[in-house]
């Protein structure tokens, strides 16, 4: 069976981008694929460092959204970077052999650098560990040599330097050891946030997998519509609706969004009262999901022994792969 790791950097509490974006297609592939699931808390200080007080409690956050979810440890394998040290042995090795050049001009770091300098002198400098985070995340996916990475479109280009580090270790050391890993892009509907705008909790525009339905339905409420309609009965546009009519077309079934759009073109259907139906779809859609996250929020024991059982069965990978590596480059 063909290995697949992925990763997510451990923000805290996770949202429907993600779920949609990103865990939903893992679920799918993890009945295929023998699976890796990781949280990134290393990748996390990279722009973190000086902010650590919810570090644990985000990745408790983080595993406990993707168990409820859907993610099976059954099937898939749960763990936590910084409980695998050997990816931190990896990346010196890796570090070595990767030219300064390719780490500078990695689009996302570019972008990430720039979100930095916007930010009070202290923390505006981009540390050499943000430097190396392709590196690091090259070592994530080499630690499990897998084949395949499950990630978003904005992830490519690390998966591109992945690829050239492979290339360029096993040229360097005249071997075939590593697989040259490729991407699989998630093919889910991306959903915006609730202005329209790319959802992210720094938005402030997000819904998270944990709200309750009192809040997910308030926020739906404040979802951006036809800004055209300004009454009830104003003849209303479903594809100039940025954010509403969309979130229909996700959540609800062909008939629901066809309803929709006739009532909505005919004037027959409220923003306000379109939306509270929004909202309880969205909520059912969601209630199996939260009912688990409560689950698993009561059996905190639960999901740190799959976290502490994942991570030592990956670190058995880990060191297999270690070994070889060292004996490849020769050290002592
Ligand atoms: N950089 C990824 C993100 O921000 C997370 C990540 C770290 C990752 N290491 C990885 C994803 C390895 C795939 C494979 O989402
Ligand atoms: Fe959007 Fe619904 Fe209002 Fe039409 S009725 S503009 S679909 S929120």
């Amino acid at each position: 069976m063909q290995r697949i790791v992925s990763g997510m950097r451990s923000t805290g509490r996770l949202h429907l981008g993600h779920y949609l974006g990103v865990i939903q297609n893992w679920v799918k592939l993890q009945n295929e694929y023998d699976c890796y699931f990781f949280v990134a808390d290393w990748h996390a200080l990279t722009t973190k460092y000086d902010n650590t007080e919810n570090l644990r409690q985000d990745v408790i956050d983080v595993v406990i959204d993707w168990l409820a979810s859907g993610i099976d440890p059954e099937k898939s394998t749960i763990y936590v970077q910084s409980l695998v040290p050997e990816i931190a042995e990896l990346h010196i090795y890796l570090s070595m052999v990767t030219p300064q050049n390719w780490v500078e001009r990695d689009p996302t770091l570019k972008d990430m650098a720039k979100i930095l300098r916007t930010k009070e002198a202290a923390n505006s400098q981009i540390s050499y560990g943000l430097m190396g985070y392709p590196v690091l995340m090259s070592a994530d996916i080499m630690m499990l040599n897998s084949h395949l990475i499950p990630v978003g479109v904005d992830q490519i280009a690390h998966i591109e330097i992945t690829r050239d580090i492979v290339r360029r270790f096993n040229n360097i050391y005249k071997t075939d050891f590593f697989n040259e890993p490729q991407p699989i892009l998630n093919e889910c509907s991306l959903i915006c946030g609730l202005d329209g705008n790319k959802m992210s909790k720094s938005y402030n525009n997000d819904i998270k997998i944990s709200d309750t339905e009192e809040v997910t339905a308030k926020k739906i409420m404040t979802a951006i519509t036809d800004r055209s309609r300004l009454r009830r009965d104003d003849l209303g546009h479903p594809d100039q609706c940025e954010v509403a009519f969309k979130y229909w077309q996700i959540f609800g079934d062909a008939e629901q969004v066809n309803t929709v759009r006739c009532e909505c073109e005919k004037g027959s259907r409220g923003c306000a009262d379109c939306k509270r139906q929004l909202g309880a779809l969205v909520n059912e859609r969601l209630h199996d999901i939260r009912e688990r996250r409560r689950y698993y929020e009561e059996h905190l024991d639960e999901v740190r022994e799959i976290i502490r059982k994942g991570s030592e069965k990956t670190r058995a990978e880990a060191k297999k792969v270690l070994k070889e590596v060292r004996n490849i480059i020769g050290m002592y």
